[in-house]
């Protein structure tokens, strides 16, 4: 596999790309129509989907009955073909297809098992703790975990990792690459690293990421972290609910993203206190407020226990909440060493 990046990427080389689906697809359409698309950035049928109909109304200036014409054409297309899941399925269809879904190592057994088998794609898995938890290591690990056979516990995929904290260490990956006996140049490689600036260059990350996701096979994407710039930018009270509002489109954008390309999402988040939280040892709850509580399908709260960490399943469609105990290590996560 050699995915390098590319700093020349343009649309054009994404359509040799073999999962480059043309809005040309959409045969109902007339040619101006389409041209109205295309200027307005909508090059493929997963554009459409991620950005939704508002956003393709107002970039491409056509009526919002027209927009919900297009996304629905575009909705039964892509059921057609498969990419999607059909609008009435099986619950057994959807059984055997999640029995089949990709997971990533976390390099911990532990933290696996947690996982019930490891960072899972289609889905958003969250890990919020305190400084110095793990979060930035589990997301080192994560990029050199995908790109390993499946047999591995990979995906035999590349990460794209946007990094808001200007914490991505490259000799970070470099170490835990070898400690895992792989090649770090071919890791590095195989990992695309996006620094964001401020929120709104975050979103404009985020909107170009498709055509990255498509180009160097892509099945990881990170956040590290993901609303770190929201809360600096929008400070007090009065700018609150419009922090809240651009939160919630970033993250259904990112649940888009992860559902239409089939990979996985890890992002990090901070912690604030809380008060009134029921746990005894769970004194802080995520930042963001439930906007993020009810979006992330996974939630993971990482805690210090000594030398170790704890992780803790806090919210999941299908996992009871449980704890575990991992370890950092020169290999990145892992689990702790018997004494
Ligand atoms: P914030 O981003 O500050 O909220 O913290 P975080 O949760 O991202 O913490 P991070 O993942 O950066 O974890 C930092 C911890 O990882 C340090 O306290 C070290 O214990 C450990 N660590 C970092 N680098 C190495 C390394 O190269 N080797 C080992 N063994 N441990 C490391
Ligand atoms: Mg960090």
């Amino acid at each position: 596999m050699n995915h390098s990046v590319d700093p020349e990427y343009s649309s054009v080389n994404q359509k040799s790309n073999k999962d480059f689906l043309s809005i040309d697809l959409l045969s109902d359409l007339s040619i101006d129509l389409l041209s109205q698309l295309k200027e307005g950035g909508f090059l493929s049928l997963k554009d459409v989907i991620i950005e939704g109909p508002l956003e393709l109304s107002t970039r491409c200036g056509i009526s919002m009955d027209d927009s919900n014409f297009i996304y629905n054409q575009t909705i039964t297309f892509l059921e057609d073909i498969g990419v999607i899941d059909m609008r009435f399925t099986p619950a057994t269809t959807l059984y055997d297809k999640r029995k089949r879904i990709g997971r990533i190592s976390t390099g911990s057994q532990n933290f696996n098992k947690l996982l019930g088998g490891g960072i899972e794609t289609n889905a958003i898995t969250e890990v919020y703790g305190e400084f110095g938890t793990g979060k930035t290591q589990l997301c080192h690990t994560a990029c050199v975990m995908v790109q390993l056979s499946y047999s591995q516990g990979g995906l035999d995929g590349g990460a794209l990792y946007i990094d808001t904290e200007n914490t991505f260490r490259p000799e970070r990956i470099e170490t835990i690459s070898k400690a895992r006996h792989q090649n770090p140049k071919q890791i590095l490689d195989n990992i695309v690293v996006a620094r964001a600036y401020s929120s709104s260059h975050q979103e404009l990350i985020l909107s170009e990421s498709s055509r990255i996701i498509e180009s160097q096979n892509i099945k990881l994407l990170i956040f590290d972290s993901a609303i770190s710039l929201y809360r600096s930018e929008f400070l007090g009270l009065s700018s609150l609910s419009l922090r809240q509002q651009r939160l919630n489109k970033l993250i259904h954008s990112i649940m888009r993203i992860a559902q239409t390309h089939q990979i996985a999402v890890l992002l990090t988040n901070q912690v604030q206190s809380s008060p009134e939280t029921g746990f005894a040892n769970l004194s802080f709850k995520a930042a963001g407020g439930n906007i993020f509580a009810h979006s992330s399908t996974y939630r993971i709260y990482l805690r210090k226990s000594n030398r170790n960490r704890i992780a803790r399943m806090v919210d999941s469609p299908n996992h009871p909440e449980s704890e575990t105990v991992f370890s950092i290590g020169e290999s990145g996560i892992t689990d702790p060493q018997k004494e």
